[in-house]
């Protein structure tokens, strides 16, 4: 059977709904959430809220835009977890009302596999086994994918993700929620050079982004001491040297995890690959080191149901589907 399926994702701050028909995505309609902005971060109360509201409408324009009457459906995917539990239940919810109703399967999608399954949306996909780095508001990871169902987290961030790192040295910084993009976007105009960080070692394949963040917060406090208008003047320079440092430590681990499995096909995927630096960086790796890399589409970085849909076809694929008691789960870890 040529499924199509009808894909729905809530697991954070985004409301997106996609349909796949035979394997190929047709729509992706992704509604933002702007409530959290002048928190200077996700509030789970109100994302759980906005989802509620915005849930319905997102789902009938994946469905007008696709072309496809209810009744066409062969199942209805949703994202488990990882993700705030009261922003999961809302898709896991409306994803099994719509199962009963219509008497069809309900397929769950792990979201950190479907960041890496991003990469079978659309041309050039790769080829078993490569390595992806997930880079995310929430996770930090290298992943060794050896088929579309079957992958295993061999590197990890002990304590914060590297899009937390962007977003709380923003924040101090006095920038709008969320503020990788906008430290992407000053870095441009900015020399990497001007100011240092201090390096971690961490063993293996894992990362760690708290003590940069603790220096961050440090290094501003002893910078404003000496001139209040420190940021606003070399707010380029900032910006560009700490997003450098938090590269560096990405591809550090990246060409390590290379080296020793062997493994020339690199993708990276999530949030933070739309970063700029971190795909330029990858490109010069890439010459050095011999990769051949895979960056999704800005579109397929952040979070978005058309992942979700590309996951949920393979799964369907294999007759993986879920019993309709299923629940969300806040920490669902790859591979489970
Ligand atoms: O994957 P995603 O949309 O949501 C999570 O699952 O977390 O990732 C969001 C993260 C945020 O931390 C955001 O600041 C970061 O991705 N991000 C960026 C860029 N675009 C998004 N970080 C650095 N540079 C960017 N251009
Ligand atoms: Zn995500």
């Amino acid at each position: 059977m040529r499924p199509v399926i009808l894909a729905i994702e809530s697991s954070c701050d985004e409301t997106s709904a996609s349909v796949v028909k035979h394997g190929k995505v047709l729509n992706n309609v992704i509604a933002s959430q702007t409530v959290h902005q002048k928190y200077g971060g996700v509030v789970p109360e109100l994302a759980s809220r906005a989802h509620q509201q915005q849930i319905l409408a997102i789902v009938n324009e994946a469905m007008t835009l696709a072309g496809i009457s209810p009744h066409e459906l062969s199942a209805i995917a949703f994202t488990r977890g990882p993700g705030l539990l009261g922003s999961l239940l809302v898709g896991v919810s409306f994803a099994k009302g719509m199962a009963v109703a219509l008497d069809i399967p309900l397929i769950e999608v792990n979201h950190m596999e479907a960041h890496v399954l991003a990469h079978f949306i659309a041309d050039p996909k790769p080829s078993f086994p490569f390595l992806c780095l997930t880079v995310s508001g929430g996770h930090t990871q290298i992943v060794l994918v050896e088929s579309h169902l079957n992958m295993k987290v061999i590197g990890e961030t002990r304590d914060d993700a590297v899009g937390e790192a962007f977003d709380k040295a923003a924040k101090m910084m006095g920038f709008p929620y969320p503020g990788g993009p906008l430290i992407d976007s000053y870095a441009k105009l900015g020399n990497p050079n001007v100011f240092q960080f201090p390096q971690t070692s961490i063993p293996n394949y894992d990362f760690s982004f708290s003590g940069i963040k603790t220096a961050f917060l440090y290094f501003l406090r002893d910078q404003k001491l000496i001139d209040p208008d420190f940021v606003e003047k070399n707010k380029n320079d900032i910006c560009a040297s700490l997003q450098h440092h938090l590269v560096k430590m990405l591809l550090q681990k990246l060409s390590k995890a290379s080296a020793e499995t062997g493994i020339k096909q690199i993708a990276i995927a999530g949030g933070v690959a739309a970063n700029s630096e971190l795909r330029k960086s990858l490109k010069q790796c890439a010459e050095k080191q011999n990769w051949k890399i895979f960056t999704p589409d800005f579109e397929y970085c952040t979070d978005n149901a058309a992942m979700i849909a590309i996951a949920a076809h393979y799964k369907f694929m294999e007759g993986k589907f879920s019993a309709l008691d299923v629940a969300p789960l806040a920490n669902l870890a790859i591979g489970n």
